[in-house]
């Protein structure tokens, strides 16, 4: 009784000396405001452009604006923290302790420290804001000093209120093949979850980022929006729960299904960070945000423009030999790219990989195939002037390997039952929880670019899914644990490959794009969009990617017709002009393509060369959207002096004699002359716009029209036509 009684003093005591504390983190254009009270739980105020003075807030009226509530003291409500004290009790209440601010270079972090006032358990929640892009991360350091273990059954990174009214959520769903697809709903009442649980990738079905439009369905260049992107590689859960507040509750973080964790005395857990960011000019002010934010802060060599390169995937699948190697590099060096990155199928002693059925985990180079080695194929790249590149996919092994045969302990499997197999009936997945896994892992990348400095680039696959649960390395209490150690384990590798071998360009690939997020990017420089080349499913793919990536680090390639996967015949000028709104590259065999369409690519690639800067470093203004199904889709891109831009335009259905809409452009300069040149230019004649100049003012009112089919000889007709203009400011 004595106990109860004196915390309840100690209560009275808090909230006598409370003092209401209002804290604002500013990031560039940007406020987030709480209040921070001592001795209450701390509360959300405000989210949204800059501030401009402190009186012009007025407090949320809705009683539950926790800003990072923790379960078991008002259980109706959403929770972000859920926690099973040592001693069972599973009732969580924080209250601040203090916070403080410091300066980092880029900005500053802020901290609330919150404090359960019967439990030994604290929160640090922080929050980075940048002083030159409009970005805060967001993330939780739970510490438990209690005498046991504690369990964490929920830990968000952060939640986030959103004022109801006419709340539409953008977001990315797909599957393999058909990935980054937009889906945009409005937020009604109940609960909206994205959720993933693949255990490996995380971006097939679903994507870890959305945005909030505020003002109804959201427009590309106008409207208020929040954008939020959780930065983590494994399982994520995003949820929004609408329930009879004057509020959405947003709130996001790792997926806690099957996942509870035991956080021993004196241990911390820090979720991954929540980004967030808003924008007043629309979907694509919030696309610029996360882009601008990505390439400075977030993503490997994100200032470095892209080489255009030549993969043998869809040239030659696992048919890997010396001369058509060679074959390809002369090929892509003719075309001018810069360099050739050899797929899948070049190793294996034991177990040759000519199929998807043995040898992951044996990355040796098959001598039969290869009898040079990596040796004999750098020469050639030198040889060529184009620099080379290689694929593994070190996570993985078959049990027709060698390693498997060396470590079946490795894999991961529940007990007591045999491994459940993936790609080609033999894949498993190695254990990344497992610090001698990490290592091994580590030493197939360390010892390619140690024994080889030469490799400029590694295309890094990961074709399976934690499909079984289980980890022979962890403990039987602590299988829960499996998907974030998995994911700790492999940042962990990351971050020594990148100490040790900072400038090597990584591509995250996972069965196309499984690994599309902000979680990996810090330490791989793009991702492959998807196995799906087709230019038209593209357009839809690409868009929807560029909702959160920049251009730079979709990997877009030219293939051949028809698709392999879609078996549709595209135009190669329509396949050359998607593929060139990202960073371009080629999919293809060079030996069967013909002399003119050689010179098509070769004159697209050194176009490509001119704009590479402004597409890749520069500001995209999407302007008319392909899932609106107006026969087109558009968008450009602009440099930040607004004095180069190109614009795409790209028909995605055909019909004779129908009517397209004129496009407007966007993001230029109003008072600037842009002078028009067509690129990757096929047809007979000119565009009647081609040499002419118009004004900024002029291209963004009315936009120019585009001819709906290519003026070119009979045997170059093509049911699809697009167009690539570049735009020069006088
Ligand atoms: C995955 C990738 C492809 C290719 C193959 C090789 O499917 O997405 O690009 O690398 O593996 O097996």
């Amino acid at each position: 009784m004595n106990k109860y009684f004196n915390i309840l003093l100690l209560f009275l005591a808090m909230s006598v000396q409370a003092v209401a504390e209002r804290l604002t983190i500013q990031s560039k254009g940007i406020s987030l405001v709480i209040d921070a009270e001592k001795g209450h739980e701390p509360t959300f105020v405000y989210f949204g452009p800059k501030l401009v003075s402190a009186s012009d807030i007025q407090p949320p009226r809705s009683g539950r604006m926790g800003l990072y509530p923790a379960y078991g003291l008002n259980t109706p409500t959403d929770a972000a923290l859920s926690v099973r004290h040592a001693d069972g009790n599973m009732s969580t209440t924080l209250h601040v302790t203090g916070y403080d601010t410091r300066s980092e270079s880029n900005g500053t972090i802020t901290t609330v420290w919150l404090k359960d006032p019967v439990y030994n358990l604290s929160v640090a929640l922080r929050y980075r804001a940048y002083r030159d892009v409009d970005m805060i991360e967001t993330w939780a350091e739970v510490t438990n000093g209690e005498r046991g273990t504690v369990t964490l059954t929920q830990f968000a990174s952060g939640m986030l209120p959103i004022r109801r009214g006419d709340v539409w959520l953008s977001h990315l769903y797909g599957s393999w093949a058909n990935e980054g697809i937009v889906a945009e709903e409005p937020l009604l009442a109940g609960q909206k979850v994205i959720a993933n649980k693949d255990g490996v990738r995380n971006s097939h079905t679903a994507h870890a980022e959305v945005m909030f439009s505020l003002d109804g369905k959201g427009r590309e260049n106008e409207g208020n929006v929040i954008g939020a992107a959780l930065c983590y590689s494994g399982n994520y859960k995003l949820r929004v729960t609408t329930d009879d507040t004057e509020y959405h509750y947003f709130c996001a973080g790792i997926n806690e299904e099957n996942s509870a964790y035991h956080l021993k005395r004196g241990e911390t857990f820090t979720t991954p960070p929540l980004a967030l960011t808003f924008s007043s000019e629309g979907l694509s002010g919030v696309s610029r945000n996360f882009h601008k934010w990505g390439r400075m802060y977030k993503l490997a060599h994100g200032d470095r423009p892209r080489d255009i390169l030549l993969n043998s995937w869809e040239g030659v699948y696992f048919d890997i030999n010396e001369a058509g190697m060679a074959d390809m590099m002369r090929e892509i060096a003719g075309m001018g790219g810069e360099l050739f990155v050899m797929d899948d199928g070049w190793f294996g002693d034991k177990y040759p990989r000519d199929n998807d059925h043995t040898s992951l985990g044996d990355w040796v180079v098959n001598k039969r195939k290869l009898p040079h080695g990596i040796d004999g194929l750098l020469h050639e790249a030198k040889k060529n002037g184009v620099k080379f590149g290689i694929w593994i996919e070190p996570e993985m092994a078959n049990t027709l390997s060698e390693l498997y045969e060396r470590h079946p302990d490795w894999v991961i499997k529940a007990s007591r039952r045999p491994e459940v197999l993936g790609r080609g009936g033999t894949q498993v997945v190695l254990d990344l929880s497992n610090p001698k896994v990490q290592d091994y892992v580590f030493y197939v990348v360390d010892n390619l670019l140690s024994r080889y400095p030469d490799i400029a680039y590694i295309k890094w696959d990961a074709n399976m899914s934690i499909m079984n649960h289980g980890s022979q390395y962890l403990s039987v209490d602590n299988q829960s644990h499996l998907y974030i150690a998995y994911h700790r384990g492999f940042e962990s590798v990351c971050q020594r490959i990148r100490a040790k071998f900072p400038d090597v360009v990584i591509q995250a690939c996972a069965s196309g794009g499984g690994r599309a997020n902000w979680g990996v990017l810090p330490y791989f420089d793009e991702f492959w969009v998807s196995d799906n080349t087709d230019a038209l499913q593209r357009v839809y793919m690409q868009w929807g990617t560029s909702y959160f990536f920049p251009a730079m680090v979709m990997a877009s390639h030219i293939s051949a017709v028809p698709n392999h996967t879609v078996f549709r015949t595209t135009s190669l000028k329509f396949r050359i002009d998607v593929a060139m709104s990202g960073r371009l590259g080629m999919e293809i065999q060079p030996k069967n393509m013909t002399a003119w369409e050689k010179n098509l690519c070769k004159k697209a690639i050194a176009e490509y060369k001119e704009i590479r800067p402004v597409v890749q470093l520069g500001d995209i203004y999407r302007l008319l959207s392909p899932y609106d199904k107006r026969g087109v889709a558009s968008l450009m891109y602009v440099d930040e002096a607004k004095d180069k831009a190109v614009f795409y335009w790209w028909k995605t259905e055909n019909f004779q004699n129908e009517h397209l809409p004129r496009v407007r452009m966007a993001g230029l300069n109003p008072n600037k002359l842009y002078t028009v040149r067509e690129l990757n230019r096929i047809d007979n004649n000119p565009l009647d716009c081609e040499g002419k100049s118009y004004s900024g003012a002029y291209l963004m009112s009315q936009g120019l029209d585009m001819p709906y089919t290519h003026d070119v000889d009979y045997n170059k007709k093509s049911d699809w036509s697009s167009r690539v203009l570049y735009l020069i400011a006088r």
